[in-house]
């Protein structure tokens, strides 16, 4: 009973972490960028700071995985699991997959253009992350709401 709290201790930490970070960029970070500064300071501030996001993201995508499955097969296997735990596991498997283009494919484009200071290549490249930061932010609330009010129904 302690061990599988502590695990879902751990699941809610990582998280919160992933879902509060993106809700975070999305709604302070960014248009404060935006607001106060030009792209040449803006797109490298951005790089550096979701640079350092993701590796946090990257760790807790671990943490969700690890201590998920520990407790879906603590508890007996997806056979026993309720229908939330199935829908949460795959959404957060989307999730993951989005996060993986974002951190393997959009954002080296940006590091790139910002590299080599290239701002009309990095504002379109930081732009698709933002969008794809959306949808992630969009399904990780869906999943909080599975996880919590779908577990009863
Ligand atoms: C992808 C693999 C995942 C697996 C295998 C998994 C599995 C689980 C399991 C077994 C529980 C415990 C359910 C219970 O005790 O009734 C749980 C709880 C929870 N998970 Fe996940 N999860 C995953 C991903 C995620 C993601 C991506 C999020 C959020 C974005 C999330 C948010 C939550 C929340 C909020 C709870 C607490 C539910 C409650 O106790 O009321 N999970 N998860």
């Amino acid at each position: 009973m302690t061990l599988y709290a502590s695990l879902l201790f751990l699941h809610l930490l990582a998280a919160t972490f992933w879902v509060g970070g993106m809700a975070c960029m999305h709604f302070a970070v960014r248009p404060s960028a935006v607001a106060r500064l030009d792209p040449p300071q803006r797109l490298p501030f951005m790089t550096a700071a979701l640079g350092r996001f993701f590796d946090g993201v990257t760790a807790a995508i671990v943490v969700i995985l690890v201590t998920g499955l520990a407790m879906v097969f603590g508890r007996g296997g997806f056979g026993a699991a309720h229908w939330s735990v199935h829908a949460m596991f795959t959404l957060g498997l989307v999730m993951m997959a989005v996060f993986g283009h974002i951190r393997w494919a959009a954002y080296p484009r940006l590091q790139r253009a910002v590299a080599s200071s290239e701002w009309k290549a990095a504002a379109p490249a930081l732009d698709g992350i933002r969008r794809l930061v959306a949808v992630n932010l969009g399904l990780g609330v869906a999943v909080y709401g599975i996880a919590t009010i779908g577990r009863v129904l």
